[in-house]
C-alpha cells in the first residue's frame, strides 16, 4: 500500500448480501471500488453483531484491493492477532473501546497491519494528539456506529481540525457513515480522502445486476471531483 491523498471509495460490505460476500466483493471491485470496508461488530461495544476473523479470512482471497477492517469491538487486544492472520491490510480500533489505545495501536502495527484509529461522533480530536505518530488512518464516524443507513452527522469542523493536526504525516482521514453524493463533498473539502459508503453504493444493485454499484460509485466520485 503506497500512501496518497487522492479520494478513495470504500464500499462497506455491511450493505452487501451476507450469504454471498465473495461475489459481492468481486462485483463491487469490478465496478470501481478502491478499498473494501469490513465492519466487525460484537453486540457489546455496539448494539449489533456481524462476524469475526473466520469470515474475514474466508473473504480475503476475493479482495484484490485493500481490506480495511473496522473493529467495533471491546476489548480489542485479544483479537488483533486473529484479524492480522485473517489478512487485514488495515486494522482500525476505536479510541472509546478501552483505556489502553496506545498499547492497542502498538500491537496492531506489531502484528504487521496498518493501524487505524476510529472516533465516535462525540469524541474530540484533541484526544489523539499524542497518538498521531502511531497511526496510518483516522476514521471519523459520521454516524453512531452499529448500523448502516443512518443519517449523516456533519462534522466538517472536526475533520478540518484533524487535517491541520496531521500536517505532513502520511495519515488517511476516513469518513464512515451516511456518505452520499450530497454529503461526500463536505468531507473531502474538509480534508478527508477515504469515503466509506454502504447503502449509497449497494442500493439498487446485486451480484446479478452489478451496474448500479458502478453508477453509485461514479456518482460519489463525480460529486467530489
Ligand atoms: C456503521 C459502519 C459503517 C456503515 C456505513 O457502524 O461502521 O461502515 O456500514 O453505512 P452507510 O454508508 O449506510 O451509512
Ligand atoms: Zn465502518
Amino acid at each position: 500500500m503506497t500512501f496518497d491523498r487522492s479520494v478513495k471509495i470504500a464500499p462497506s460490505i455491511l450493505s452487501a448480501d451476507f450469504a454471498n460476500f465473495g461475489q459481492e466483493i468481486q462485483a463491487v471491485e469490478a465496478q470501481g471500488a478502491d478499498w473494501i470496508h469490513v465492519d466487525v461488530m460484537d453486540g457489546h461495544f455496539v448494539p449489533n453483531i456481524t462476524f469475526g476473523p473466520a469470515t474475514c479470512k474466508a473473504i480475503r482471497p476475493h479482495v484484490k484491493t485493500v481490506m480495511d477492517v473496522h473493529l467495533m469491538i471491546a476489548p480489542v487486544d485479544p483479537y488483533i492477532e486473529a484479524f492480522a492472520e485473517a489478512g487485514a491490510d488495515i486494522l482500525t480500533a476505536h479510541l472509546e473501546a478501552g483505556p489502553h489505545i496506545h498499547r492497542t495501536l502498538q500491537a496492531i502495527r506489531g502484528a504487521g497491519c496498518k493501524a487505524g484509529l476510529a472516533l465516535n461522533p462525540g469524541t474530540g480530536v484533541e484526544d489523539i494528539a499524542y497518538l498521531l505518530d502511531m497511526v496510518d488512518l483516522v476514521c471519523v464516524m459520521t454516524v453512531n456506529p452499529g448500523f448502516g443507513g443512518q443519517a449523516f452527522i456533519d462534522l466538517s469542523a472536526k475533520v478540518r481540525r484533524l487535517r491541520q493536526m496531521i500536517g505532513d504525516r502520511p495519515i488517511h482521514i476516513e469518513i464512515d457513515g451516511g456518505v452520499t453524493p450530497a454529503t461526500a463533498p463536505l468531507m473531502v473539502a474538509a480534508g478527508a480522502d477515504v469515503l466509506v459508503a454502504g447503502s449509497a453504493v449497494f442500493k439498487g444493485g446485486s451480484v446479478a445486476n452489478p451496474a448500479p454499484y458502478g453508477e453509485n460509485i461514479a456518482a460519489i466520485r463525480a460529486a467530489v471531483a
